[in-house]
């Protein structure tokens, strides 16, 4: 099992297991587009066998100064409750910390395995505005129910 940053090569296969997620209402819908433009924000689980499939991935996107998104983190089923998504949290708050950027928020529909690695609630409206104003933009806006979370790293 490797752990290493995305590359273009593996942006389809991001996009199918994200997919199959959002079709199941855990998570947002993102385009093939969006997850070419953001590769370089993706790190990526793989299996050390022959296929080497992509067994989960996360991505850490920059919001604002001090200020950055774990998003799009998934595990296959298969391969869940067993510390990989702990490990991809903390190799992108890894990740953060080599920027200088000490807090962490996520959008979510499981709060609970964030609270179980450090994040707290918070309210929507202590984000910055620039945050809110890409909700705006949301297929599901206003009424999304994704629970908000920070750390302070
Ligand atoms: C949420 C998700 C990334 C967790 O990955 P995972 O590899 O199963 O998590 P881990 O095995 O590293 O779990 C770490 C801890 O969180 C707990 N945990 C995992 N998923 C949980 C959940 N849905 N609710 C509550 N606790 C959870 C584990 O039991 C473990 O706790 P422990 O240390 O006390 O044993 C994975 O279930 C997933 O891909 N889900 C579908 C996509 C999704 O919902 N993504 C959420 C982010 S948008």
């Amino acid at each position: 099992m490797i752990i290493r940053s995305a590359r273009i090569t593996d942006a389809k296969e991001i996009h199918r297991l994200i997919e199959h997620y959002a079709n199941k209402r855990e998570m947002l819908h993102r385009s093939l587009n969006a997850i070419f433009e953001s590769i370089q924000e993706f790190i990526v689980i793989k299996t050390s066998n022959k296929n080497n499939n992509i067994i989960g991935c996360g991505a850490l996107h920059i919001s604002w100064e001090d200020l950055a998104e774990i998003r799009s983190l998934a595990i296959v089923e298969k391969y869940q409750k067993i510390g990989f998504g702990r490990k991809l949290v903390a190799k992108l708050q890894n990740k953060a910390k080599k920027l200088d950027i000490k807090r962490i928020f996520t959008l979510t529909f499981k709060p609970q395995f964030f609270i179980k690695l450090g994040y707290n609630i918070i309210v929507k409206e202590a984000l910055p505005h620039k945050i809110w104003s890409e909700c705006v933009n949301c297929y599901l806006f206003p009424d999304c129910g994704e629970v908000s979370l920070l750390k302070i790293i």
